[in-house]
């Protein structure tokens, strides 16, 4: 079923990267508050979302509650205080029997569950796919879909099944984001197929880009920016580079604790509007030489979003051409450098930058 949510990738916060299962009502408030007051709201933040380890056990009814050492006020309370600070409630579950840290699952619990969630208030449900043995995906995903919608209350689906059984063809008719890969590592390049750092996430949604539209998107996984496994440099270009994806952006670091660069690079808001371009439509690779590659998405308008990527370790000159971006050669097209906030005036042709090792430029481009 359409819900009719999430018509840019949704924005947000999740406590896994960063927390893993150290999760508690204290952390979660700490991190609304968070939110609203280091300007991550006003950039356009808005899901806080629980990952695993909150859940206690099923009552005797077979409702699930919350740990309650851990959420002693209970999850109603808790959405109500995200929802004071103009924020909404996300929380987390699992098609199989157990979600991956071994808490209580939703199969066969479904109905119940999502009934259980709307009473709380929440409005985002990510759904992961531990222990779920032989189940088949898209009909264990389409049953959580159905009893959401069974609830009447508005909640974005985000579909974890790590691209086993490519979601990207199904996933639109399910859910709102599909994750197309395992987890993120907190790296720049890590061992392929085995810890995926940011360009090995990269390079598997270059082929996804045509099934990505507003409603439904592509999950690369949740940003790492600011959890300390990367440069400054190397956060801008995953930033941009998920910006580029339309891909969701879900913060995965203490918003609570951030330094100046961190706060700047996922508050940017002519990065973060690439990100949420109401036309919905991801980047392409449109040129790659060795380590040097020119991605481009089409925004509502007509222009382009360009980023000039270095994946070398040596500054190296990058250049897009206009044909490269399906325009003519001959055009002339303003230029605008979104990190570094400058015009650059009118170019035809197309144009070159001095691009730092594992770096970005990203300019928009507009005829
Ligand atoms: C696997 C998912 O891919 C992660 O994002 C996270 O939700 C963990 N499970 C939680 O156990």
């Amino acid at each position: 079923p359409d819900n009719g949510l999430a018509r840019t990738p949704p924005m947000g916060w999740n406590s896994w990267n960063k927390f893993g299962c150290n999760v508690d009502e204290t952390l979660i408030k700490r991190m609304a508050d968070a939110m609203v007051s280091s300007g991550m709201k006003d950039a356009g933040y808005e899901y806080v979302v629980i990952d695993d380890c909150w859940h206690g056990a099923r009552d005797e009814r077979g409702d699930i509650q919350p740990d309650a050492k851990r959420f002693p006020s209970g999850m109603k309370a808790l959405g109500d205080y995200i929802h004071s600070k103009g924020l909404k409630f996300g929380i987390y579950s699992d098609a199989g029997l157990k979600t991956c840290a071994g808490r209580p699952g939703s199969r066969g619990f479904e109905y119940q569950d999502a009934r259980q969630y709307a009473a709380w208030g929440v409005d985002y449900l990510k759904y992961d796919w531990c222990m779920a043995g032989t189940q088949d995906a898209p009909s264990s995903y389409y049953i959580m879909s159905a009893a959401l919608q069974a609830t009447g209350r508005d909640i974005v689906f985000s579909i974890c099944e790590w691209g086993h059984s490519k979601p990207w063809l199904w996933g639109a008719s399910v859910g709102n984001l599909w994750r197309t890969t395992g987890d993120i590592y907190d790296a720049w390049e890590g061992v392929k197929d085995y810890s995926l750092g940011m360009l090995n996430i990269l390079d598997k949604q270059a082929e996804l880009q045509p099934f990505a539209k507003p409603g439904h998107w592509n999950d690369p996984d949740m940003l790492e920016v600011g959890n300390g496994g990367m440069t400054t440099e190397e956060y801008r270009s995953h930033f941009s580079l998920w910006a580029m994806l339309a891909a969701p952006l879900i913060a995965g670091n203490d918003i609570g604790h951030m330094d100046a660069d961190t706060k700047a690079i996922l508050t940017n808001k002519e990065v973060v509007a690439i990100d949420q371009d109401a036309l919905g439509v991801q980047a392409r690779r449109v040129s790659k030489q060795g380590d040097l590659e020119v991605w481009a998405r089409p925004l509502k308008g007509g222009g382009r979003a360009v980023v000039l990527l270095n994946r070398g370790k040596t500054a190296a000159p990058i250049r897009v051409d206009w044909t490269m971006l399906d325009y003519p050669a001959t055009v002339p097209a303003k230029l605008r450098d979104l990190w570094a906030a400058k015009d650059l005036g009118v170019r035809k042709g197309g144009y070159s930058a001095h691009v730092a090792p594992h770096g970005v430029v990203m300019v928009t481009v507009t005829p």
